[in-house]
């Protein structure tokens, strides 16, 4: 089969490394890519968002399905768009997109169908707004309905602040949607709880945990990920079934009473408490950071499951997955999450060799007269699997020591809830 994989992130080059070891596999394509995929792929340079231009690529290639990465093209509707010029597409439609793409659509429909959910209200003015923040006081959690790469959600400790920032969110400081979510503070620990779906049924697609915010101890501001480990304990297989009856199963019924089944990738962002999840967000694709970790872990052909799911046969397929422990550290260009440096060499990457036990996945880098640059914010995932959480992160502190990137940070703590305990 000839693939095509759109998007530049660490997530994607993830998915090109586990595609790549399918028998099934003829061609590989990536557009845009980063310096990573271009090992491994065939990088196509485009702009995801101009359709057409992707469409002609596709064509010209000869490609036989269509693997989309980010949420940004999927929200915008490029499975609709290929899906009408008779392209196999992976990935959920515009529709079913609003899971991710609006927060008041994920919330109204969790309200409709009894899914654990923080309380909540959208508003569109800021008397009413300013009423609800008063009404709940803090910590209240206000968000931007829309996509807003990470930064639409503030908590906040104040009604005062939850006040500035619902103006700031109502006046139109994220262009997607100038619509507010204002949501109760919810207390307990995160997991990142994925499934691939069809049509007819879905399969568990594992679960991780990973680290938002920019510095060691999980403070400062969010990030779109620092790191993450995976499998995690705090996923039994008593919350597992809760997860699938309470959120997953009604989610995917009423997709399809509204006309849309979901198809593709689905990842819940949960809040565990007590044993029981609440659902924070849902994501229509895979995580990134956590795809790496999950890659590296997975036994299944990726392509053989990709295809089930195209065809809507994924129910007796077994996915299977390595019980070793897998971790992945984000090396940043110095300035991330707000303004960061760019263009910067990374040098000796190229002598650090990957095999099946360690990766060094790409984000934003290119390549340039045989030397690699950074372009990104996030620019290096080094992911590392093993018997032990503990060895695992040791083996990646010592190629990040390797790689010596003085333009660059990273956590050295990423997995502490579990390493620390040993
Ligand atoms: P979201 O983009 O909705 O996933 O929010 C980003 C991050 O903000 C989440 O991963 C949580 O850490 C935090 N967060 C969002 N909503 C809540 C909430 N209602 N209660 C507590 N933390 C939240
Ligand atoms: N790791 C968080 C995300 O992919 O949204």
């Amino acid at each position: 089969m000839n693939l095509a994989v759109i998007g530049s992130g660490g997530r994607e080059h993830a998915l090109c490394y586990k595609l790549k070891q399918s028998p099934k596999l003829k061609k590989l394509i990536c557009i845009p890519g980063n310096a990573g995929t271009q090992k491994i792929a065939k990088n196509i340079e485009e702009d995801i968002s101009n359709f057409d231009a992707l469409y002609k690529i596709i064509k010209n290639q000869n490609i036989d399905l269509v693997i989309i990465g980010p949420e940004q093209p999927l929200v915008d509707g490029l499975f609709d768009y290929l899906n009408k010029k008779n392209i196999k597409v992976f990935g959920p439609n515009k529709f079913a997109s609003q899971l991710e793409g609006s927060k008041a659509f994920m919330k109204n429909l969790c309200k409709k169908n009894n899914i654990p959910t923080a309380n909540f209200g959208t508003f569109n003015n800021l008397k009413n707004a300013s009423d609800f923040i008063r009404k709940n006081g803090a910590p209240i959690v206000v968000k931007a309905d829309g996509l807003a790469s990470g930064k639409g959600v503030s908590i906040c400790n104040s009604t005062s602040e939850a006040i500035i920032k619902a103006k700031e969110v109502l006046k139109g400081k994220f262009k997607s949607s100038s619509t507010v979510v204002l949501e109760n503070f919810l207390r307990g620990e995160e997991l990142s709880y994925f499934v691939i779906v069809d049509e007819n049924s879905y399969k568990f697609f594992g679960s991780a945990q990973d680290h938002k915010k920019v510095g060691e101890g999980d403070v400062g501001p969010n990030t779109g990920g620092m790191g993450a480990y995976s499998p995690t304990p705090l996923l039994t297989k008593k919350l597992e079934i809760k997860i699938n009856k309470k959120i997953i199963e009604p989610t995917l019924k009423a997709m399809k009473k509204l006309g849309h089944p979901y198809k593709g990738f689905l990842y819940a962002g949960l809040m565990i408490n007590k044993g029981e999840p609440y659902l924070i967000e849902y994501n229509i694709r895979m995580g990134d950071p956590e795809c790496q970790v999950l890659m590296m872990r997975l036994k299944t052909d990726l392509l053989e499951i990709i295809d089930l799911i195209t065809k809507n046969k994924i129910k007796d397929l077994k996915i299977e997955w390595t019980k070793k422990n897998s971790i992945t550290i984000v090396l940043c260009a110095r300035g991330y999450p707000f303004n960061h440096i760019k263009n910067r060499e990374i040098r000796n990457l190229l002598k650090i060799l990957p095999d099946k036990k360690n990766q060094i996945f790409h984000a934003g880098t290119y390549k340039k007269n045989n030397k690699i640059y950074s372009v990104g914010g996030r620019v290096l995932n080094v992911t590392c699997v093993s018997k032990n959480l503990g060895e695992a992160r040791r083996n990646c502190l010592a190629i990040i020591k390797k790689i010596n990137w003085t333009d660059g940070f990273y956590r050295k703590d990423i997995g502490w809830r579990l390493i620390n305990k040993k």
